[in-house]
């Protein structure tokens, strides 16, 4: 893995808060890390430090293989970060803040013109480019600041909750440009929003109280649910006595749920042994019973669920 985020033993605290105890993790090139949590898990304080805005209590963090506390030039060059919220200057137009940013960062010329186009025409903004940030809805000033972290184009990307209050359009369309940018890059995304994580991130880190409670990639953390292998069926009610008799009767059924759906129709959450697949043997096994299914499928599991036991316990 070419490492470009190293991180050691970080930790902070805050008078009597510790906000980050001892978190350890390497993020690579072209991965898409999804960091979830807690309201006040130590998320927007890990990246903080990460981008240099906050000194750790102790620890090392590397990011292309510079030191953040004694690097800050090389660190400023490789980095984007973007943190919670509405940009700062708000008086600014969009233009103004991304040319203003494009000095900052020593971008010239036709270089500069060309970037500021860029992320302007990849951040959907051509139509608000004059307008104050501050008179801009809570959308378009979010993509103000995500436009401003890519416009040196870095090769990490820290972005603190990057989604919150876009639109499902605009979500997606976010999502589809981290998802391009991440071939190149090594992204970290914090979010509360669980099914972008299985959208978008190659792996996942959960913090509680300031601690890693897991470090998976979705698909596992999946796994690790109570639903995950579960197989749904949907049925007229006539049927529900006849399933349950069947189902009930299978050695690799460890059990039923059952939720009702209007008057006339029954789902039979089924869950299995030790998490196998049985979806062959339910779907043979209830038709020769005699029932007519409506549906049936796989439950892949609630990151959710998994979400609950992981911060519950720390
Ligand atoms: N500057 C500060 N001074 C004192 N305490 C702080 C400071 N910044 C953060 N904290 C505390 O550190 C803990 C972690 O906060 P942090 O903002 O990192 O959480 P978070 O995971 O980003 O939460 P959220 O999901 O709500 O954004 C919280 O208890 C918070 O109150
Ligand atoms: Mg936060």
């Amino acid at each position: 893995m070419d490492t470009l985020l190293d991180i050691k033993r970080l930790s902070k605290t805050f008078g009597t808060i510790k906000a980050v105890d001892g978190v350890d993790f390497r993020v690579g090139r072209g991965e898409v890390l999804g960091f979830l949590g807690p309201n006040g898990a130590g998320k927007s304080t890990t990246m903080r430090m990460v981008a240099g805005y906050l000194t750790p209590s102790s620890g090392r963090i590397e990011v292309c293989g510079f030191d953040v506390a004694s690097k800050p030039v090389e660190i400023r060059r490789r980095l984007g970060y973007l943190p919670e919220g509405a940009p700062a200057y708000g008086d600014m137009t969009p233009a103004s803040l991304l040319s203003f940013v494009a000095d900052i960062r020593k971008i010239k010329g036709d270089d500069k013109a060309h970037r500021i186009g860029h992320v302007a025409e990849r951040l959907e903004l051509d139509t608000v480019l004059n307008q104050p940030i501050e008179t801009l809805s809570k959308g378009f000033k979010r993509r103000v600041g995500l436009a401003t972290t890519l416009l040196h184009d870095p090769d990490v990307l820290i972005l603190d909750e990057p989604t919150d209050g876009l639109d499902p359009n605009q979500k997606h369309q976010v999502r589809t440009l981290l998802s391009e940018l991440a071939k190149d890059k090594a992204i970290i995304i914090s979010t509360h929003i669980l099914e972008e994580v299985d959208a978008i991130c190659s792996r996942a880190i959960v913090i509680a109280r300031g601690k890693i409670v897991a470090d998976a990639k979705p698909a596992e953390l999946l796994a690790k649910s109570k639903l995950h292998n579960a197989v749904a069926l949907r049925m007229k009610r006539d049927f529900l006595e006849p399933a349950k008799v069947v189902l009930e009767g299978m050695e690799s059924v460890a059990g039923l749920r059952q939720v009702d759906v209007g008057e006339s129709q029954v789902h039979l959450i089924v869950l299995p042994k030790d998490g196998a697949n049985i979806i062959d043997q339910v779907r043979h096994q209830v038709t020769q019973g005699g029932v007519a299914l409506e549906e049936l499928f796989l439950e892949r599991g609630r990151l959710d669920d998994v979400f609950r036991e992981l911060t519950r316990a720390a």
